[in-house]
């Protein structure tokens, strides 16, 4: 959700840097972006458009510059304009500002600016931002940094901004509540909201946390806590991710090329430290009370592995959507435990989640795929999955990655982690299996059958119920179908009534104990004259398609999902969408 990157250092072509940088990071989802950049002559260049980058041409940005600005705006205040998109600028054109997040108080503070006579070309919060650091740097002796840090402290509300000045090559960034990360090269440095934009040049990073701002000045960097203005050390991390983990490779799309990677991603997301493993078990174990809480895809995750717990470890925990959490905060106790499922490690429901909890003294145990993230420096105790960069806003190898983990802890609390290893290596196997051509080509065919359907309907029951669901997520978000999930016992007692002559009805089906009672739901379905395409380890007649995955145990939900990640892909190609950019989405979620 917005993206922010900015390049200052003894490059000499800043503005094709960041430009290649925005396009890194346009899996987050935007609806207009812009560039700042400050030529070789002192002079500030901009641009700004309504739209999709991917056709802009680099070289339209390569004037001699070594300080520049870029960003990906997904409109919160104001509409979708050139006016509104960024960077904004302050009256003098001096200041240059990119913005995430929200500034709640920008009401107050645009009155009190315009008293003073400024004037504003833009609906945003953002644009109070440049007009109160020039309003600050009108005091004689103030530097920028100084200017920064004063007007951060008149801001409420959760944001990273970062702000270039015409007249040094200076960079100053700040966040409160939306991530920051500082690239660091040799005399280099690249700001930015995630580490794609960056990684062509470096590898080696450093965290900005929250209530924190940095400066990069003449080739040096300096950490400061904004409240305090007290310095800060940083500690310079290498990330383990290489371009090649961020690219979509041979692929037409991210999320086919995430779909596929799956052949590799449970087996990364089993390899953890039998240690740590027994530790989190025995936390579950000892806790009073445990709560799992997420949003969305990571949502569904939490409410399988609600069923992992319950058949696997027989033990009871309980889910509850990151952004209905706060209700909770009754129940919490210093002898709770927190367990928080995140891709991003960003999204603002989870983090206000964790908050709720801290206040409460209950501890969280974070399952994250992003290193370095907040969730996961703000949890007391981190997972990762090991997925590698998921770029797709629709996510795949994240949820079956989460899955694998909370599936194998499931396993550590019934005291056989080993059993639950070999039963996820096993499910890899079998997903390796199933990943060719053939079985594409198949489902795309199934695809082909129904893309014209403007509703359709899944089902299923036990541990298949989140994964109906999280079905209906994935063909809702890339597709635009009107797609739901039912626990099939449901059925019956109201969305049935949805069902005309060849709706189309899917049913995730596993070889366990409630193959007969889904049977009869389904028979239900096909009364009333429902297409039933059936994803199951076995056939049945009444199916009038099938989809075979192989009988996989409690790793069932895993492989499950997989065959529909490829049916929601296909469908949305089938009718002319972008699956790796859905319209009014973000990859990562970083506002209420
Ligand atoms: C859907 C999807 C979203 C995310 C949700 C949470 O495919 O990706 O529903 O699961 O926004 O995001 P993370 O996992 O980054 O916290």
């Amino acid at each position: 959700m917005c993206g922010i990157f900015g390049y200052t250092g003894p490059r000499k072509n800043a503005g094709v840097i960041v430009i290649k940088g925005l396009k890194n990071l346009e899996y987050r989802g935007y609806d207009s972006w812009g560039v700042a950049m400050r030529l070789k002559d002192g002079t500030l260049s901009s641009s700004k458009e309504v739209g999709k980058i991917g056709a802009v041409r680099n070289e339209d940005f390569s004037d001699e510059s070594s300080l520049a600005i870029a960003h990906s705006r997904w409109a919160t205040h104001g509409g979708v304009t050139k006016e509104n998109a960024h960077p904004h600028f302050s009256g003098d054109q001096r200041i240059a500002v990119v913005h995430n997040g929200i500034i709640e108080n920008f009401e107050e503070l645009r009155r009190e600016l315009e008293a003073k006579g400024h004037t504003f070309a833009s609906e945003t919060d953002t644009e109070v931002i440049p007009h109160l650091i020039e309003e600050l740097l009108k005091t004689k002796g103030t530097t920028l940094h100084e200017a920064v840090r004063a007007a951060c402290k008149r801001f409420v509300g959760r944001y990273a901004i970062l702000v270039m000045d015409r007249t040094s090559e200076t960079l100053v960034a700040a966040r409160t509540g939306s991530p920051l990360i500082v690239g660091v090269g040799e005399k280099e440095f690249f700001i930015a909201s995630d580490i794609p934009a960056f990684l062509e040049y470096t590898r080696t990073v450093e965290y900005l946390d929250d209530g924190e701002m940095v400066t990069v000045e003449n080739g040096a960097i300096r950490f400061q806590n904004i409240e305090t203005g007290e310095e800060r050390a940083k500690r310079l991390v290498t990330i383990d991710w290489t371009i090649k983990d961020a690219d979509k490779g041979e692929y037409e799309h991210y999320m086919m090329k995430e779909i596929m990677d799956q052949k590799q991603t449970i087996q990364r997301a089993v390899h953890q430290d039998d240690e740590q493993i027994l530790k989190v078990a025995k936390a579950i174990e000892t806790c009073l009370g445990c709560i799992l809480c997420a949003c969305g895809t990571a949502g569904k995750v939490c409410m399988a592995a609600d069923y992992f717990f319950s058949v696997v470890a027989k033990r009871h925990v309980n889910f509850a959507p990151a952004s209905e959490f706060p209700i909770y905060h009754h129940f919490l106790k210093p002898e709770s435990l927190i367990i928080v499922v995140s891709q991003s490690g960003e999204t603002a429901d989870v983090l206000e989640a964790m908050k709720v909890a801290r206040q409460a003294g209950s501890k969280v145990l974070a399952i994250v795929n992003t290193e370095g993230s907040s969730i996961a420096r703000a949890a007391d105790f981190t997972l990762l999955i090991n997925a590698g960069p998921e770029r797709a806003v629709a996510s795949t190898k994240a949820a079956t990655g989460q899955m694998a983990v909370l599936l194998l802890i499931a396993h550590a609390i019934a005291g056989k982690l080993n059993v639950g290893r070999t039963l996820l290596l096993e499910a890899s196997g079998q997903i390796n299996d199933m990943l060719n051509p053939r079985y594409i080509e198949h489902i795309r065919g199934i695809a082909q059958k129904i893309a014209h359907h403007e509703n359709m309907y899944i089902i299923g029951k036990g541990w298949n119920y989140p994964m109906a669901l999280e079905s209906a997520i994935k063909i809702q978000e890339v597709s635009y179908i009107h797609a739901e999930g039912f626990a099939a016992g449901e059925l019956k007692h109201g969305p049935i009534a949805l069902i005309e002559e060849g709706t189309p009805c899917i049913a995730l089906m596993g070889n366990d104990e409630f193959t007969a009672d889904i049977l009869s739901n389904i028979m239900e379905l096909k009364a009333r004259g429902a297409y039933i395409i059936a994803v199951s380890p076995v056939r049945h007649d009444m199916f009038d398609l099938w989809i075979k995955v192989p009988d996989a145990g409690a790793a069932q939900p895993i492989v499950n999902i997989i065959p529909i990640q490829i049916l929601a892909y296909s469908l949305a190609v089938l009718r002319g969408k972008d699956p790796d950019m859905p319209r009014n989405l973000a990859k990562s979620v970083t506002v209420k």
